[in-house]
């Protein structure tokens, strides 16, 4: 089962941002912690991040022929970016939206989603663990 895992826009900076949120580990350290979920639980994982839309649009393409599953944390653009929800909407696989934090007890405009009438199952403010209980859900999916 292949897996792709789309990190959006600031995802980059996680650990030195808004720690007290986000939680202390690095892009480099949650990725690496997804790849050693992925292969506790057999599945062949491709991590992604990017602060382009356009860039996560495009992988989104990218992956409609190969990804069995998607676990997307489009950040900030979860909130508004209607063409992130229209390329999600492509994909005939599940798609997990996860969030590190807990958009719904944060601002007002973070408790939109754009996507979450979209998502097969939503995974919110559940720091670095919230990617592993995405990963589950999938493999429980298929
Ligand atoms: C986030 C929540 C978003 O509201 C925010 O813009 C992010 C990260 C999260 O993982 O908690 O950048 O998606």
């Amino acid at each position: 089962m292949r897996v792709v895992v789309l990190n959006g826009v600031n995802l980059n900076v996680v650990g030195r941002r808004q720690p007290e949120l986000y939680g202390g580990l690095s892009l480099a350290e949650l990725e690496s912690r997804i790849y050693s979920w992925a292969s506790e639980l057999g599945l062949t994982v491709l991590c992604r991040q990017t602060n382009a839309e356009s860039q996560y649009v495009e992988w989104c393409h990218e992956a409609l022929d190969w990804a069995d599953g998607v676990v997307a944390n489009p950040a900030a653009w979860t909130h508004y970016s209607y063409a992130i929800r229209d390329a999600l909407e492509l994909f005939r696989v599940p798609v997990v939206e996860v969030h590190l934090s807990n958009v719904d007890e944060r601002e007002e405009w973070r408790r939109h989603s754009v996507l979450a009438d979209i998502a097969a199952a939503r995974v919110i403010g559940r720091g670095p663990n919230g990617y592993r209980e995405a990963l589950e859900y999938l493999v429980r999916a298929k």
